[in-house]
């Protein structure tokens, strides 16, 4: 397959527009292949035909599994386990106060990016094991995501080693099951805790229906996106975020470079970001 300077700059502008994600020119060969699987799924012979596909379909259809494809989609239990713990055992009891000096007994967390539905499990793992009357809590977290080929994994939720080289044995015991393939199935106590749905970081109109938010958790996407996608984002999460609200990105995000609205406030010797 051989595709132009030209091709590959339309195409990665078509993907940039659609996803926010960034592909510079020496993503070329990443680009390429799977490029060449997408030609080879919906028979088209050249790039210029592919092209012609993309921009004919209204829906977006076929725009959307070429950025499915292009999404890197790493991911695993307990990651950046200190960050995680900043939020249980300092954000979140703060928030719970204050919740319920007012009467109310809701929390609303959302996994924004959530890949293969690790990072929510994990928030919904961690609430169960630090907070001992969560149950008396109503407690909503939400998993999204651009790809619908890992939404499918995460409402699956049956897991390789892999994602578990992290989990403490005795969190592994409790909330997981051995299968018959080796693999491991989370209990049904977790899965029902968390909700998942497609959504696309950079679709305004479906960023505005998320509100009220008292957590948003946008770990390691950002870094895929140009800055002026990484801070129309960031906005966004700070509509959706109730007053006084965290927002946790990646260790090599920062939300200081992104934003100048969150408050930088520290908790349990780490620096976290809330809406004043
Ligand atoms: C590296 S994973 C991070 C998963 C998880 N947050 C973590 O830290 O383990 C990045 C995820 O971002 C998703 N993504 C990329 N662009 C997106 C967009 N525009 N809207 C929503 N999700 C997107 C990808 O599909 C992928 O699953």
């Amino acid at each position: 397959m051989n595709i132009s300077s030209e091709e590959y700059k339309e195409l990665t502008e078509l993907v940039h527009k659609r996803s926010g994600l960034f592909f510079e020119e020496n993503k070329l060969y990443f680009l390429e292949r799977r490029l060449q699987n997408r030609m080879t799924v919906t028979n088209c012979e050249t790039v210029k035909d592919y092209l012609r596909l993309v921009k004919y379909d209204v829906r977006g259809t076929e725009l959307d599994a070429f950025v499915d494809s292009l999404t890197t989609n790493e991911t695993y239990f307990y990651r950046e386990l200190p960050q995680l713990m900043s939020f249980v055992q300092g954000a979140l009891p703060l928030i719970m106060e204050q919740k319920k000096k007012s009467g109310i007994r809701n929390i609303k967390i959302w996994s924004a990016a959530c890949s293969r539905g690790c990072e929510p499990y994990t928030i919904a793992m961690l609430l169960k094991e630090y907070v001992p009357d969560i149950d008396s809590w109503h407690v909503q977290i939400i998993g999204t995501d651009i790809s619908n080929t890992v939404l499918r994994d995460c409402r699956q939720a049956v897991y390789s080693d892999r994602f578990l080289k992290d989990v403490p044995p005795l969190v592994k015991m409790k909330y997981f099951t051995k299968t018959e393939d080796n693999d491991w199935s989370l209990n049904k106590e977790i899965k029902n805790m968390v909700q998942f749905s497609h959504l696309n970081l950079v679709d305004r109109t479906k960023m505005r229906t998320m509100a009220g938010y008292d957590f948003i958790f946008c770990r390691n996407v950002l870094i895929y996106f140009d800055e002026p996608s990484s801070k129309q984002v960031v906005s966004m999460f700070y509509d959706s975020l109730s007053k006084g609200g965290f927002i946790f990105l990646g260790h090599s995000e920062s939300v200081a470079r992104l934003s100048a609205a969150f408050q930088i406030v520290r908790l349990n010797n780490s620096l976290v970001y809330q809406k004043s």
